[in-house]
């Protein structure tokens, strides 16, 4: 159960992103981020791997709490 006493909707946290892959890895040199990159961990994004705001969304709905990885260049 969620932690609002929904049920938990499934075992599954990527329910759409690159679904014909046995197993989603991504890599990013350092070197290309220039100022600063927000990685999605909710897997809701439509813009993966990058964060664009739809675990707000996610969050309201299932009272979950995740947000992006913030990556900082030097
Ligand atoms: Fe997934 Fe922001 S959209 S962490």
């Amino acid at each position: 159960f969620c932690p609002k006493g929904r049920p938990a909707p499934s075992g599954r946290v990527n329910h759409r992103i690159m679904k014909d892959n046995p197993k989603v890895v991504d890599t990013i040199d350092v070197e290309d981020i220039s100022e600063k990159a927000a990685f999605c961990r909710c897997w809701r994004t439509k813009n993966w791997p990058y964060c664009d705001g739809s675990h707000g969304a996610h969050n309201r709905e299932t009272g979950d709490n995740v947000g992006p990885l913030v990556v900082n260049a030097k």
